[in-house]
């Protein structure tokens, strides 16, 4: 199973720019492109939040035009810039998001790995935060199923970056997190958005990522006072492919480059 994962594309209204500078569509339609050029194809997309900049539901009708191309199915979910019930009232027909509460979600026998997706949105704040019932929830749900191979989305991540203004709107209630993770050993892996960037831990010995955005990057640079700052560093995507009982991650850049070229020439000599 190949699962292609997008994150923060930011997508804004038609014609208008991310920070007065970012053509965030453009650049999502670029993705998508790429995605679509892709042998083998990816079997599922799952974009972990920040699907859009301000959450109104013009920019997710955007979203969901630029994104329509795409074969596979799609599966989403929010992060501080969504708004959860805009994000809800677009995405509820295609059937796995629940109709009132948090966006949180379960596709238990649909793929060969079980997916769960977590709702870390605190409305109108940057930070995130797993409060006690979605903890709950968490908790319960993965007792359900200890013998399905798990992939966990949520768009916070649940550790300590040391990008100092991004840790500033961190996960709250990540502890109580780590300690569930650490019960249920069916969690391959937990794939997050946020950081606008791939940075790669593990908590409780389970793998934890961010993925890089479509479109800005977050500046890497591990002060504690950094400035909130982006850069248009090559903008990419994460390819993870499910593969003899492991999770293996490619990190993919978007955009054109020179080759490929040959290693070797047609008599097979490597070329001097
Ligand atoms: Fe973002
Ligand atoms: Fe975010």
């Amino acid at each position: 199973m190949l699962i292609a994962h997008i994150s923060d594309p930011h997508v804004k209204l038609p014609g208008k720019l991310a920070y007065q500078r970012v053509d965030t569509a453009a650049m999502l339609q670029r993705c998508v492109a790429e995605l679509l050029r892709l042998d083998p194809q990816p079997d599922l997309i799952v974009l972990t939040g920040d699907l859009t900049d301000f959450g109104q539901p013009e920019e997710y009708a955007h979203l969901k035009a630029l994104l329509a191309p795409l074969a596979a199915p799609v599966l989403v979910i929010p992060g501080n810039h969504d708004e959860r019930e805009a994000l809800r009232a677009a995405f509820i027909d295609d059937g796995y998001l629940p109709a009132s509460d948090f966006l949180q979600f379960a596709i238990n026998e649909r793929y060969p790995l079980r997916i769960v997706g977590l709702d870390t949105v605190v409305p109108q704040e940057g930070r995130g935060e797993l409060c006690a019932s979605r903890l709950a929830w968490l908790d319960e749900t993965l007792a359900r199923r200890p013998d399905r191979p798990t992939l966990l989305l949520m768009h916070h991540p649940p550790f300590t970056t040391g990008i100092g203004h991004m840790d500033d709107i961190g996960l709250t209630g990540g502890e109580t997190f780590t300690e569930i993770v650490a019960r249920h050993p069916q969690v391959e892996l937990i794939l997050c958005g946020h950081l606008h960037r791939n940075i790669q831990t593990d908590i409780a010995g389970t793998r934890v990522l961010t993925c890089p955005s479509p479109a800005h990057q977050v500046a890497l640079d591990l002060r504690s006072d950094a400035p909130s700052c982006f850069r248009m560093e090559p903008p990419g995507y994460l390819l993870h492919w499910w593969h003899e009982g492991r999770i293996v991650s490619h990190s993919a850049v978007i955009g054109d480059y020179a080759g490929p070229y040959p290693f070797f020439d047609p008599d097979g000599a490597l070329i001097d």
